[in-house]
């Protein structure tokens, strides 16, 4: 794993700017694996600007987003759909039928799952996975458990995930209690992952994550095992790899 120690959340955007463009310039076809979140809001403004004054082109990219939530319409405000739109594909040049979602409304989760699947491996397979990380370091919302999950599934949040969500709702019990989320191994077939972890309420996941047991418990430790994987922390949730770099 290659982790780059940035200062502040807007380095940490830029260096994953870079990372994210550079794959575009390199294969504009790219398949894009997306995330949501707070984490990547300044990254997306990023892009919207190389976009708008550079030209960076995403006419030939495909997005897969690795999560959404159950019950909510893709215009939900607070859908994970209507955020992507907002934040990134209204304004750059994406086709709108080369973004793609896991169903939230689907009646039947498993074949959702098997469809969703069906797609990215129909699409080439996911070049490119951005991820943020959870406090409880859940990746999409592959929440701590006992197995790891290999495909698109249906999974029940967890009340911490809940909790740290209800920042985007009116209320608590506004928080969908189920999701649609890409699966562990759905995100470790991707080529590449571009994990962000940003703010001081991450640092214990991420020291987790990166230095610890490779353990269902821990859902982004899987990723120790990953070929690729590029960490890009600012400096309040990298503080605990550095109190352990300097220990050691
Ligand atoms: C949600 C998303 C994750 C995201 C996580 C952290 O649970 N499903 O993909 O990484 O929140 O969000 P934030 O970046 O707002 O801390």
């Amino acid at each position: 794993m290659r982790i780059i120690f940035t200062d502040t959340y807007k380095k940490m955007s830029e260096e994953a700017a870079k990372i994210i463009a550079g794959q575009l310039w390199i294969k504009p076809n790219s398949v894009l694996g997306l995330a949501t979140g707070s984490t990547p809001v300044e990254l997306y403004q990023n892009l919207v600007w190389l976009y708008k004054t550079v030209g960076l082109d995403f006419s030939q990219a495909t997005s897969f987003n690795l999560d959404e939530y159950v019950g909510l319409a893709e215009d939900d405000p607070q859908s994970y759909h209507r955020f992507m739109h907002e934040n990134l594909f209204d304004h750059v040049n994406i086709r709108k039928d080369h973004v793609f979602f896991p169903n939230g409304l689907t009646a039947d989760s498993v074949a959702e799952g098997e469809r969703y699947e069906a797609t990215i491996t129909a699409a080439g397979g996911i070049d490119m996975q951005l991820l943020g990380i959870g406090r409880n370091a859940h990746i999409g919302f592959n929440e701590p458990a006992n197995a790891f999950t290999r495909m698109t599934h249906k999974v029940a949040l967890k009340e911490s995930t809940i909790a740290a969500n209800a920042r985007f709702f009116a209320s608590q019990d506004d928080v969908p209690r189920e999701a649609m989320s890409m699966g562990i191994g759905t995100i470790f077939r991707a080529r590449h992952i571009v994990l962000l972890a940003s703010g001081a309420e991450k640092a214990e996941a991420v020291r987790d994550a990166v230095m610890g047991a490779i353990t269902p418990t821990v859902p982004a430790s899987i990723l120790q095992l990953h070929p690729s994987v590029t960490l890009i922390v600012d400096q309040e949730a990298g503080t605990l790899l550095k109190a352990e770099k300097s220990d050691s």
